[in-house]
């Protein structure tokens, strides 16, 4: 492998990028890191710097200022812009994928032909421009159904409809998304059941690492109830995925995934993130996304033993194949702190208390999180906190999680109370 680099910039402002920034650092080669722009959490232990995730000019010259040896991108919007395009112009390396690439999170139609062409199990779907056309087409199927918009929405673009009627509201409603363009498009498809978990993969091209499973939480409430949202909380490994299970993700959906975007004539480097429904029929995608998941990466970094610069690098460097990754046999709970009201509209400014030290095996994650002048951190999002621990066993981590939860406070702050309780009631 060709010498890691020694500075490294990481784009964005969530948990996810906190995650990223505390396993880079942790890295034997003692790197410098940055973050753009980061949060108050990140700056806590790396220099953060103002430039938005979606300035591409920006991010570029402050690549070039701080003489930066590697960028690891965050969030999908500055992939789909092409930040990466124009980063290995300049010859700076990248961890994450050209625009090319990113078109396979940006567009779920362009994901959809792609799975449907190169035969990777997914449900049945069909396309419309026209609100009459989808309608048409839904009252000729059983609800439930799902009505999706093509374009990135920022988790608002899915909906999951009990009803024929819940699913014709939807139609108008995401045909009329601005960030479906004037040509917008919709996609209908089956509503696939069984249990979800999120596989994350380094990719280089057809050369793959499979990282350790997770499965989200989606929706706001307790028992999956209400709408759906970034993602609530995650827990690794999930234990639905069998050994089993995994080799036939791998066989049935992972590999030919790769393989599949390789004979599309992209070069992928970076992480795809494949959403599994695991249905009684089998692993079927959900969708593709192009870049770490939040908050599967706050369980999943911290269960890698591996040197995660060493890996992300060995993507960016064509050496992926000779990589071995060493995952801890450990279980990692994150709870994610929201604010009241989120994912509707949600107060900010809120200030954050937190414990003098975080109780062993735990993490504060910070995602919607900035310092004020007076030194205190207050919310700046609608999720807040990523709270995950390192445990034993999936009951001793989330219960450590969950302690730890009740040791931060501020006005309004919500959390759900279920995560990874699906599993604990069936082990
Ligand atoms: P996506 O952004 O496509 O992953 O959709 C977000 C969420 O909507 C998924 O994680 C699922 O919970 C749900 N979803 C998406 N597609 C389907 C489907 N075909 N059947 C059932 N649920 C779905
Ligand atoms: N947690 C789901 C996502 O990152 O899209």
């Amino acid at each position: 492998m060709t010498a890691l680099p020694r500075s490294v910039l990481v784009v964005g402002s969530g948990g996810r990028e906190h995650a990223l920034v505390r396993s880079l650092l942790a890295s034997p080669s003692a790197p410098r890191v940055i973050a753009a722009p980061g949060n108050a959490g990140i700056a806590e232990s790396v220099a953060c710097h103002p430039v938005a995730a979606d300035d591409v000019s920006g991010l570029v010259n402050l690549a070039r200022r701080e003489r930066i040896e590697f960028v690891v991108v965050g969030p999908e919007v500055p992939l789909a812009l092409g930040l990466v395009d124009r980063l290995l112009e300049l010859g700076i390396p990248a961890y994450g994928p050209k625009a090319d690439g990113a078109r396979l999170e940006a567009s779920k139609i362009y994901t959809k032909e792609i799975l449907q062409k190169y035969r990777i199990p997914t449900a049945p779907a069909a396309f419309f421009r026209i609100a009459a056309d989808a309608i048409a087409y839904i009252r000729a199927r059983p609800a439930p159904i799902v009505v999706k918009a093509d374009g990135l929405a920022a988790g608002k673009g899915v909906v999951v409809a009990q009803s024929h009627a819940e699913a014709e509201a939807a139609v108008h409603t995401l045909l009329a998304l601005p960030s479906n363009g004037a040509d917008g498009k919709i996609l209908v498809e089956d509503c696939l059941t069984g249990e979800e978990t999120s596989i994350l993969v380094v990719v280089s091209g057809r050369d793959y690492v499979m990282l350790p499973s997770s499965q989200d939480h989606k929706r706001i409430g307790d028992g999956d109830t209400g709408p759906n949202t970034g993602g609530m909380g995650t827990y690794s490994p999930a234990e639905v995925v069998t050994p089993a299970l995994w080799h036939r993700i791998e066989a049935e959906i992972v590999r030919p995934s790769v393989e599949a975007i390789a004979s599309e004539g992209i070069h992928f480097c970076g992480t795809l993130f494949i959403g599994i429904m695991l249905t009684a029929d089998g692993p079927s995608v959900l969708e593709y996304n192009t870049r770490f998941g939040d908050p599967e990466t706050q369980v999943v970094l911290p269960r890698i033993e591996s040197d995660v610069l060493a890996l992300l690098w060995a993507a960016s460097s064509g050496t992926l194949s000779q990589f071995r990754l060493l995952v801890r046999p450990e279980s990692a709970v994150c709870v994610v702190i929201a604010a009241k009201g989120y994912p509707g509209s949600y107060a900010k400014g809120d200030v954050i208390t937190f414990p003098a030290k975080p109780p062993p095996g735990v993490t504060f994650f910070h995602a919607g999180t900035t310092r004020k002048p007076d030194g205190s951190i207050v919310t700046a999002g609608g999720r807040v906190l990523g709270v995950t621990a390192l445990g034993a066993t999936l009951k001793s981590a989330a219960d450590a999680a969950y302690r730890a939860c009740s040791e931060v406070n501020f006005n309004g702050m919500y959390f759900r109370r279920d995560i990874g309780a699906r599993q604990l009631r069936r082990s």
